[in-house]
């Protein structure tokens, strides 16, 4: 079952778009925590942001997946109450059989389904970046209460690059999602209404012995969505081309895929 998205603000086809993402998440319910190493690391991370000064008593985990983050935050915070929103069943299923003790919310980060003013605390990691920026900051600053903190991480431009240009010498169609620049959502950032208490980007690289399990790596994480209508059926000539591209790469760890990691701390003030 997918879950109900409010169509009223989407083109036809970032609604599609938005199906697509969530059935690929779905089907990787079962496989993504052994697959995410790197998305453990940039959460870890990122919860080193949160705040020390004060007890948060709601608490949402944006794009929660298979709620390893929402177990975290519970166990940090044990006296909130802590509430998991994905837009993937599959996902939203696989974390309600690890943890009862949250509350799970089928959902749209882009069309939040929360009053506004709800949230002392809102987390996210990795998961914005498949949203409009722009609209992820209003929705956060519609259900924060005054004085809430949104401490997230996220992707941007240069993300997957490598795998980018190997895919460019084998067509011209599109393989890998593009994200927002680093400069383009802190100007978004400094335009709302949101006080920046931290905004910096970062590196990660993982090394692959092959191609091949880069690419499988990347389906069982689920993340191989792209927001194209054509990028063409990977046939066993198209693989040998791009594995071929992908090795000029190739250095002594292995072969190289880079993540532009931003993160961030906001705080909606005290008097908004
Ligand atoms: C890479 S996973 C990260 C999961 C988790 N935050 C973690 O760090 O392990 C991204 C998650 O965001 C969810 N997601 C993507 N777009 C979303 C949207 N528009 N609304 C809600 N969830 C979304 C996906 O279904 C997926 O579970």
């Amino acid at each position: 079952m997918q879950p109900k998205l409010k169509t009223a603000a989407y083109s036809s086809e970032a609604q599609v778009d938005k199906l697509r993402v969530a059935a690929n998440f779905s089907r990787a319910a079962a496989t993504y925590d052994s697959a995410a190493v790197l998305q453990k690391r940039v959460a870890a991370r990122a919860m080193l942001g949160l705040p020390t000064e004060c007890s948060p008593q709601q608490i949402l985990d944006l794009g929660s997946g298979t709620g390893s983050q929402t177990k975290v935050l519970a166990e940090h915070f044990p006296e909130a109450h802590v509430t998991g929103l994905d837009l993937a069943m599959g996902m939203l299923q696989f974390a309600r059989s690890q943890c009862d003790s949250s509350s799970w919310c089928s959902g749209d980060i882009e069309a939040l389904p929360f009053k506004s003013n709800s949230f002392d605390l809102v987390f996210s990691s990795l998961a914005i970046q498949w949203c409009s920026f722009e609209t992820v900051l209003d929705e956060l600053y519609r259900i924060l209460k005054p004085g809430g903190v949104f401490v997230f991480s996220s992707l941007t431009s240069g993300t997957m690059g490598e795998l980018n240009e190997a895919w460019k010498q084998v067509d011209s169609n599109i393989h890998v999602n593009g994200f927002e620049s680093f400069e383009h959502q802190k100007k978004q950032v400094l335009e709302s209404c949101f006080k920046q208490q931290s905004f910096k980007q970062q590196t990660e690289t993982l090394y692959y012995p092959e191609l091949f399990q880069l690419l499988r790596e990347l389906k069982a994480l689920g993340v191989n969505t792209v927001h194209s209508r054509q990028p063409g059926l990977m046939t066993r000539g198209r693989l040998l081309q791009l594995q071929e591209a992908y090795e000029t790469f190739r250095v002594d760890a292995g072969l190289p895929l880079s993540y532009q990691v931003l993160y961030g701390i906001l705080r909606k003030p005290a008097h908004a």
